[in-house]
């Protein structure tokens, strides 16, 4: 029987768990996979209890993303770019191999809900290291047109020197040039906060029909989309990139996609 794992400091609240226990169910897979509570300071211990018990792969999560490249074998070029690590698979002759699936889920998620828009404008905001990663994922799926808008403008100006192509702005200006985008991200930490001033820009110049997509997917609906929702647009939510990040994983462990829509189902029944 194959294992996996998810690692993280806190872990209780992951979903990962009944979405990959899931699918092996599903797909008739003899495997299981279980949440570990790894505190930062005990993550290189984790990683080699992992190795010693035969884990056959798993998920890192925050705090340990960036912290557990020194410790794997080899990195994915990606992964390696954006600095971070979501996904170990150990390979046949034991090494570690480092992935990240983070922006590609993202992307893979985007595109089921709403088809390619490659040649759409695309607006990030936010330049932390969730925009990067899919600041990156979007440019090699080949969307053209990436600008990044921030609080503060110089993280989102790294990002673009780093991407080689697109702009960055300040949030004022994104605010006021809405209506030429196709495709708006809310990627900032905003979208996991209640009260006042829960949107990073006013969305009143928004058209009809614009992609409006953010990563938080637990509220499922954000303040961001339920504004967008008001102004006609075409939401997608964060559950999507969720999913995804962890259908890329499964893939890179054993070969094979799982179903993702029948998961959104189930993982939106949950999250009501
Ligand atoms: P993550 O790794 O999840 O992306 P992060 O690296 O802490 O998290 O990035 C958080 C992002 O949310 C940043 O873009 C941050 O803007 P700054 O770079 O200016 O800090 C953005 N953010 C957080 N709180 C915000 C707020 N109140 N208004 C606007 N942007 C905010």
């Amino acid at each position: 029987k194959k294992w996996f794992a998810v690692i993280g400091d806190p872990i209780a609240h992951s979903k990962s768990p009944f979405m990959h226990n899931t699918w092996f169910h599903e797909m008739g897979i003899d495997a299981t996979y279980i949440p570990i509570h790894v505190k930062s300071e005990q993550l290189e211990e984790a990683v080699a209890a992992l190795k010693l018990l035969g884990a056959s792969g798993w998920n890192v999560t925050i705090p340990h993303k960036e912290s557990i490249i020194p410790l794997l074998d080899d990195i994915d070029p990606i992964a390696q770019k954006m600095g971070a690590v979501n996904t170990v698979v150990r390979l046949n002759d034991g090494s570690l191999k480092g992935y990240n699936t983070d922006g590609a889920g993202f992307v893979h998620a985007l595109e089921e809900a709403v088809g390619k828009n490659k040649e759409k404008k695309v607006l990030m905001i936010g330049a932390g290291g969730a925009s990067r990663g899919i600041a990156f994922a979007l440019q090699q799926y080949g969307y053209e047109q990436i600008h990044i808008a921030n609080r503060t403008v110089l993280k989102a100006e790294a990002i673009i020197q780093e991407l080689g192509e697109g702009i960055a702005l300040s949030l004022e200006q994104a605010e006021k040039q809405l209506n030429q985008y196709g495709i708006i991200i809310q990627a900032t930490s905003l979208g996991l906060s209640t009260g006042e001033n829960k949107l990073p820009i006013s969305l009143d110049l928004l058209q009809e029909g614009t992609i409006v997509a953010d990563i938080v997917y637990n509220p499922l609906m954000t303040p961001f989309l339920l504004e967008a929702e008001k102004r006609q647009a075409k939401i997608v939510t964060g559950l999507g990139m969720f999913i995804h990040q962890g259908a890329i994983a499964f893939n890179h462990w054993l070969g094979q996609y799982p179903n993702t829509e029948k998961m959104m189902e189930k993982l939106i029944e949950q999250l009501k």
